[in-house]
């Protein structure tokens, strides 16, 4: 299949191109192709003639994106709207990414697919925008929500509480964000498996599996590089708030049930394994190298 990818050069972006080796890949980095640009979008697709895009583009500093709501919905909405339209005349199917973050996290058990999105943060809404412009403008459109990506190769969440302890900085969590760190090659793979399969249009959810605290996460990052006596406080929101931090609003439960990606037989392993992984190559080496940027 040739497929397109926008935001080559991101997490998700690499990791596609490391893993989707058997089809016939477009990366299309910012450089290359800037989503906030209709008529390059829409020139992208028509010199590419992709069959499917999977569009990885986004603004996901939710700081930044809380500071600028109106940059924001500029790439993660109307940059979505721009992707699906060009997609819409061309026939390629799109696959968009969205985000766990849709939730208000109100319930205490795991989101179906068509649970109520709430966004609580800018960055949350503007995913939200991307998502109803990509169904609006393109019937073809899958909706593929992640959760806590982290990706070999790229400054992520696991390399941060490293560098954090390496540093002898005091590492300090929270217990009441709860959601699922998820291997992007892992998202990557089921990504492809759920285009090959011809999966129909609408909203997948796919995540590893289980779910963890930011302060479980960090423990068991500790753990699994050998760092298990790095102490590692746990705070509550309120608390961390209690301390000036001025961060963006967070869902406090963002568990997403992969339904309708398990009743077509695609199943992420535990997010433990998957991390465990994750360190195995780290620690050895042998783990497949982020492609060069492109
Ligand atoms: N990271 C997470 O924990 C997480 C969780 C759930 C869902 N998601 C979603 O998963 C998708 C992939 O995330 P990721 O972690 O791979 O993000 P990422 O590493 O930040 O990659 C996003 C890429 O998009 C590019 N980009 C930004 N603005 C652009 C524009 N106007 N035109 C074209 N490209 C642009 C960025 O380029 P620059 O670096 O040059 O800005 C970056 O390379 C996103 O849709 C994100 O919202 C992420």
């Amino acid at each position: 299949m040739k497929i397109l990818i926008t935001g080559a050069n991101g997490q998700l972006g690499r990791s596609l191109l490391r893993t989707l080796t058997a089809h016939d890949l477009v990366p299309l980095a910012r450089a290359n192709l800037d989503i906030t640009d209709a008529d390059a979008c829409a020139r992208a697709l028509d010199e590419h003639r992709p069959q499917a895009v999977i569009h990885c583009a986004a603004l996901t500093d939710t700081n930044r994106c809380e500071q600028d709501p109106a940059l924001a919905r500029a790439v993660n909405g109307i940059g979505t709207e721009h992707v699906a339209r060009a997609c819409a005349r061309t026939g390629a199917r799109l696959v968009a990414i969205s985000t766990n973050e849709v939730f208000d996290g109100a319930q205490s058990t795991p989101y179906v697919e068509n649970a109520r999105p709430n966004p609580l943060n800018a960055y949350a809404l503007s995913k939200l925008d991307g998502e109803v412009l990509a169904a609006a403008r393109h019937a073809d459109t899958l909706i593929v929500r992640a959760s806590w990506l982290y990706g070999d190769g790229y400054v992520n969440f696991n390399e941060k509480v490293l560098a954090a302890a390496a540093e002898g900085r005091p590492l300090r969590f929270v217990t009441d964000e709860i959601a699922t760190p998820t291997a992007t090659d892992d998202l990557a793979r089921a990504i492809a498996t759920l285009l090959e399969h011809g999966a129909p249009p609408g909203i997948y959810h796919l995540s590893n599996g289980g779910e963890a605290s930011r302060h479980d996460w960090a423990v068991e990052i500790l753990h699994l590089a050998g760092r298990s006596d790095t102490p590692v406080e746990s705070i509550t929101t309120a608390d961390l708030r209690a301390t000036g931090y001025t961060g963006p609003q967070k869902p406090p439960y963002s568990v997403l049930a992969n339904t309708r990606a398990a009743a077509l037989g695609i199943t992420l392993r535990d997010w433990r394994d998957a991390l465990k992984e994750y360190f195995d190559y780290r620690e050895t080496g042998n783990g497949a190298q982020a492609p060069p940027p492109v």
